[in-house]
């Protein structure tokens, strides 16, 4: 069986990875999981300065899902630099991918600059869709020109591969994935959060500061199935998948869809060890259904 996943020039050794903000940058989950048997690490969000994030609170639990409003918190990426590469130097084996944000497209290639120096970095995910920022981010990721743009960009500063991260909160995704490829995107990875809202009834108050925030976790699993199915029947680069998957049932259905690797995202605050059942119960179900790679998962939906 071979689970290898070909990104641009590069190889992920499994398609399994941890979705990023929700796996800190690797180091957090160190002890209590083999970080080394992950396809990928994709870290939380790195913006050029650092960032304080919201107010508080900015998590609530929904009916099967979870909202945030973490708005990109972090230590920037000179703190980035300075606090999380050295352990990211260490993991063995499992690829570091960046997540990083900005607020305008400056902002992106000025953290991809400062990196790209990185052995241990292996490629970016640029975060074009968090609902949780005023300004950039979302705004990037639903104009497709704009979108282009920034790709084209960002790749003519990387020879590492470069995946997009696509929202849901727009009309039609496949029209921001095109954008994507044509800007020369290695892959794209969907979906981010969805936008929700929760309200207390007894505060009469929103239940997170911002009012709104992202919406993850099972509840936007069917959301995050169709927009990989989409995509993938849109563009030829990979689609990486995920949204809501809590088992290898789940991811399963995120392959069949189309999906050439998968992320883990809220089960890893339920059971951190999840991406590593997932990664098992996928090798079992295609021991049993005679699947020898991960392409074999395409082309039964048409
Ligand atoms: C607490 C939290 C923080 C997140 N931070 C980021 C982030 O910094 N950058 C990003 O691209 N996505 C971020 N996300 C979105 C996740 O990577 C993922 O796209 C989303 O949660 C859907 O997957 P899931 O349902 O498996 O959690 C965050 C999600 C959560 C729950």
């Amino acid at each position: 069986m071979d689970l290898k996943v070909k990104i641009g020039n590069q190889i992920l050794p499994n398609p399994v990875g941890v979705a990023s903000g929700t796996f800190g940058y690797g180091e957090e989950y160190g002890e209590l999981i083999d970080l080394s048997k992950l396809g990928a690490i994709y870290t939380k969000a790195v913006t050029v300065l650092p960032r304080e994030g919201n107010r508080l609170p900015r998590l609530t639990e929904t009916p099967n899902g979870m909202i945030n409003s973490i708005g990109l918190a972090n230590s920037g990426v000179e703190g980035f630099l300075k606090n999380k590469v050295p352990f990211l130097n260490t993991i063995k084996s499992c690829k570091n991918i960046v997540n990083v944000a900005g607020s305008t497209e400056d902002e992106y290639v000025k953290v991809v600059e400062m990196i790209d120096h990185v052995e241990s970095v292996w490629g970016y995910e640029i975060n074009i869709s968090c609902p949780n920022v005023k300004c950039g981010g979302l705004a990037f990721g639903t104009d497709p020109i704009q979108v282009e743009r920034l790709t084209r960009v960002i790749k003519s500063k990387t020879k590492k591969p470069v995946i997009m991260k696509l929202t849901p909160n727009v009309t039609d995704i496949t029209t921001v994935a095109t954008a994507c490829e044509i800007g020369g995107a290695d892959a794209v990875s969907c979906i981010n959060t969805v936008m929700g809202m929760k309200i207390d009834i007894h505060k009469k108050q929103p239940a997170i500061y911002q009012k709104t925030g992202g919406l993850s976790g099972p509840a936007i699993k069917p959301v995050g199935v169709a927009a990989v199915y989409r995509v993938s029947k849109k563009i030829t680069i990979p689609v990486v998948g995920l949204g809501g998957i809590m088992n290898a049932e789940d991811a399963i259905e995120y392959f069949l869809a189309g999906a050439s690797a998968i992320q883990v995202g809220t089960a890893n605050f339920i059971n951190p060890n999840a991406p590593l059942d997932i990664l098992d119960g996928i090798k079992d179900y295609m021991k049993e259904n005679n699947l020898n790679k991960i392409s074999d998962f395409h082309g039964f939906i048409d």
